[in-house]
């Protein structure tokens, strides 16, 4: 399909694909999408698709020209959903220059583990095709520290790989034709709460801006939808779901389990303490229904508390569960801490905090007390309280 003057894609469908990356629920399927871009005297390939889609790629791009005569692949982000069959790409065409960022370069020598003819390319730089020249633009951290934008000066596409992109199989491919356009956007913002929200501020602002000024008629993205509309809207939800929430003063979240109460009136106990001191609390007892209610509080708050009875020498499940699905990104600079009741040997709040320690949150050390807290354990507690809003 030309999408633009010169402009093919060379992409794969995926319809029935339910999860990606092991963890991300993809509803709609998803696409590898690729596109093939012909000058005047070169011809740039850009993006590849997963391993398993090889014979279909290399069929649509056959349909175009053969797959020996492409001179470049240029690849703007190297996770093996984009980057897994170039070893076998280099084997059909020992020639094609491989182009991507100094880090995307590094990382393709790790993935096919031979020599290759490779080009790092720097802001600014560009290759010319003949009619037309392509401009590499590095966006660092967008997701991954190896993704950079490119951008045709013939027709002013910009190819974006992940960013601003969906899991969403469609087809014939151009936004302008999907009828569903409030699902399609519900994919995107669920794309980018599942892959770009750990990179908010200031990676997904500094590459909205970059998109919005290179001013492109289309964006062809590496998933999903080529956005031959809706651009601007595209990027204003990504610019609301990366701002930061406007907030004054400090907020902490307290998380717990509790099996028998014990460990929930340490939590009303200090939750009580840090309203009392001015912040702002979400005190949520974890169950099965409230868990993205938790991790939302963890993304929100400056201060996160985590509290659980210790079971069989550990933490409950909930708790640890939900601290295995928190990431260090989630948490970076902010002051975390554990508490909690035990019968035995009290285990559960030293591992939270051995977590806390993993995530690199800045900890103070947790708060335990056996069975029902007494009087003045709830001293106690109302005492670590306070040296935790005093930290934060
Ligand atoms: Fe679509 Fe980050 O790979």
């Amino acid at each position: 399909m030309e999408l633009l003057k010169g402009i093919y894609s060379v992409g794969v469908q995926n319809p029935t694909l339910r999860v990606f990356d092991i963890i991300m629920k993809t509803p709609h399927g998803t696409s590898y999408n690729a596109y093939l871009i012909r000058g005047e005297e070169k011809t740039a390939l850009v993006e590849t698709a997963k391993e398993g889609f090889l014979e279909e790629y290399l069929k649509n791009i056959g349909e175009i020209i053969p797959f020996e005569q492409v001179d470049y692949l240029i690849i703007n982000h190297t996770e093996p959903d984009h980057a897994g069959i170039i070893p076998v790409l280099l084997e059909k065409n020992p020639d094609l220059q491989i182009v991507g960022s100094a880090g995307a370069i590094n990382f393709i020598g790790e993935i096919i583990k031979r020599p290759f003819n490779g080009r790092a390319v720097k802001k600014g730089d560009t290759l010319d095709l003949g009619g037309r020249t392509l401009s590499f633009y590095p966006m660092p951290n967008l997701h991954w520290p190896d993704t950079m934008f490119t951008f045709d000066s013939l027709t002013r596409a910009l190819f974006t790989c992940d960013f601003l992109g969906a899991h969403y199989s469609f087809s014939p491919l151009l936004l302008s034709r999907v009828e569903d356009r409030e699902g399609y956007l519900d994919a995107v913002k669920q794309y980018y709460m599942d892959i770009m929200s750990p990179f908010a501020q200031p990676f997904v602002i500094n590459g909205v801006k970059a998109v919005r000024e290179l001013d492109p008629s289309m964006v062809l993205t590496g998933h999903g939808a080529v956005l031959d509309t809706m651009i601007g809207e595209i990027c204003d939800v990504y610019e609301r779901l990366a701002e930061k929430p406007k907030k004054e003063g400090k907020t902490a979240a307290v998380i717990y389990v509790s099996a028998y109460g014990y460990t929930r009136s340490l939590a009303e106990a200090i939750s009580g303490v840090l309203t009392d001191t001015g912040i702002k609390v979400s005190l949520i007892e974890l169950n099965d229904g409230n868990r993205e209610q938790a991790m939302a509080a963890v993304g929100e708050a400056d201060g996160i508390l985590f509290g659980s009875p210790t079971f069989l020498g550990d933490v409950l499940q909930p708790i640890g569960e939900l601290l295995a699905a928190i990431h260090p990104y989630q948490l970076k600079g902010k002051l975390c801490s554990a508490f909690g009741s035990y019968g035995w040997s009290g285990e559960a709040v030293g591992n939270i905090n051995s977590r806390l320690e993993q995530l690199k949150s800045r900890t103070i050390e947790g708060f335990r007390v056996r069975f029902r807290p007494s009087a003045a354990e709830l001293e106690n507690v109302r005492a670590f309280a306070r040296t935790f809003a005093e930290n934060l």
